[in-house]
């Protein structure tokens, strides 16, 4: 198992992504097709930028990409790919919404690795997780474009079932994705909704 994660994380040092997380959205991306050349996406959790960089490269110089974090951290762009606009906001707070829609009103794919700050206490992080990624549909279903897509993690466990039908009411498709990258013990998973309005 250790083996395992020294593989990605060592692949990340030489893919030079500061975090072992990207092959979470790389193979997804990958096998569903998430982004595509010239989306604009919104990277909710962003830091320290690994998912915001991939995405850059992914949807190219005629994309564009917002990552969003608490924290401050990664400032770069890629030469050649999507220019990054790196903001340090709270997803829970009301304005976050308006500060991401000074740079676009809608976009095309909304990304979140958020996770809560973990207590030990398995249900009280479970909850937490899923009050955020709640607060990461709401601002997708007003900031997604129709069609639109979103990719986003959250702690299994009790109330989840209620969580992903929730996401089923509003997109066309819902797929829950556990990549290789991420670690067996992990409670994680990922929602993948695409054909936001399309039901
Ligand atoms: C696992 S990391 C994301 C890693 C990132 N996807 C990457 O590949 O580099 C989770 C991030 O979620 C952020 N986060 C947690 N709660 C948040 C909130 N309420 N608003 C914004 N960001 C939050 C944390 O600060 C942390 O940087």
């Amino acid at each position: 198992m250790r083996k395992v994660q020294d593989y990605y994380f060592n692949r990340a040092k030489k893919d030079n992504y500061p975090a072992r997380s990207v092959y979470k959205l790389e193979e997804a991306q990958k096998k569903y097709r998430i982004m595509a050349a010239g989306n604009a996406v919104l990277d909710l959790g962003c830091q320290p930028g690994s998912w915001s960089l991939y995405a850059a490269r992914t949807v190219g110089p005629r994309g564009i990409v917002v990552g969003v974090d608490l924290q401050e951290g990664q400032k770069t762009t890629i030469a050649g790919a999507a220019d990054i606009v790196w903001l340090t906001a709270d997803v829970m707070a009301e304005d976050t919404v308006a500060s991401v829609q000074k740079i676009r009103k809608k976009y095309r794919v909304v990304l979140s690795d958020i996770a809560p700050r973990t207590s030990g206490n398995r249900w009280v992080d479970q909850q937490q997780s899923l009050a955020l990624a709640r607060r990461v549909v709401e601002l997708a279903a007003t900031l997604l474009e129709r069609g639109g897509n979103l990719y986003v993690k959250v702690f299994e466990g009790e109330d989840f079932k209620e969580f992903a039908d929730s996401v089923r009411k509003i997109f066309k498709t819902v797929k829950i994705v556990k990549p290789k990258s991420s670690r067996k013990e992990s409670r994680e998973v990922f929602v993948l909704a695409m054909g936001f309005g399309e039901k």
